[in-house]
């Protein structure tokens, strides 16, 4: 089958405070994207990488991750888009117009640069036992509270049924185009595909696959490599 991983990767960052990308931000002297990058081809799952890039940066991330392809594959640069769901949708017609047997689909984070290679492992394995899509996940440990415009509690949903999504996201190559092309908004690809009524599995994520949007995240990054990850 032939798995192809989009890395929305166009953030501008701001959060992080670095004036740069936030993809090219480093950590350990490496950008997150290309940490993000290797995870997926490291899980010897991955065929093809088609990254987002900010529209100004398409060379210098081209020159980046160009050594990054996987034996006979290609990672390949396009121009982002204004929100991650365009980018993600410009990387995937891209992928579908230029990688024909493109099967599978994962869509994963620039930011979750410390996945472990384990968890894209997981997400293709299920896709290709014939889940339509599937999610990493981490339990909850915090309590959750649903809040009204004033900020006054309405609810407390049951802990023990939520999780917190991680990336890459995995798609059988044709539901994630009807997501694509069906107009509706959802903060993730699986809340796209949600929405369809397809089903979304899944399967466990990993701490080290957290979401680097603060300094304070980099601080952590940045332990977790003195810790011997990455
Ligand atoms: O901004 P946020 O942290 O939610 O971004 C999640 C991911 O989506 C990041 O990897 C970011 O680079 C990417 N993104 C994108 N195109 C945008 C905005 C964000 O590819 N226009």
């Amino acid at each position: 089958m032939g798995v192809v991983a989009l890395v929305p990767a166009a953030g501008r960052g701001e959060r992080l405070g670095y004036g740069l990308p936030k993809a090219l931000v480093p950590v350990g002297g490496v950008p997150l994207l290309v940490r993000a990058v290797r995870g997926l081809v490291d899980s010897g799952r991955v065929q093809h990488v088609v990254i987002a890039a900010p529209p100004s940066d398409v060379d210098i991330v081209s020159t980046v991750t160009a050594p990054l392809a996987p034996a006979g594959g290609a990672v390949l640069v396009v121009p982002g888009g204004a929100e991650r769901s365009d980018s993600v949708r410009i990387a995937l017609a891209h992928a579908l117009g230029e990688l024909p047997g493109t099967t599978v689909v994962l869509v994963h984070d620039a930011a979750r640069a410390f996945t472990p290679p384990e968890v894209v492992k997981a997400v293709v394995d299920a896709v290709e036992a014939g889940c339509p899509a599937v999610i990493p996940v981490l339990p909850v440990v915090d309590t959750v509270k649903e809040v009204d415009a004033a900020g006054v509690v309405v609810a407390t949903p049951d802990r023990a049924a939520l999780r917190v999504v991680q990336t890459p996201q995995g798609f059988d190559a044709r539901v994630l185009s009807r997501a694509h092309a069906s107009g509706l908004h959802a903060t993730d690809d699986a809340g796209l595909v949600e929405r369809l009524g397809v089903p979304v599995a899944t399967v466990p994520g990993h701490p080290d696959a957290m979401k680097i949007t603060t300094p304070f995240d980099l601080a952590v990054a940045e332990a977790l490599l003195v810790g011997g990850r990455g």
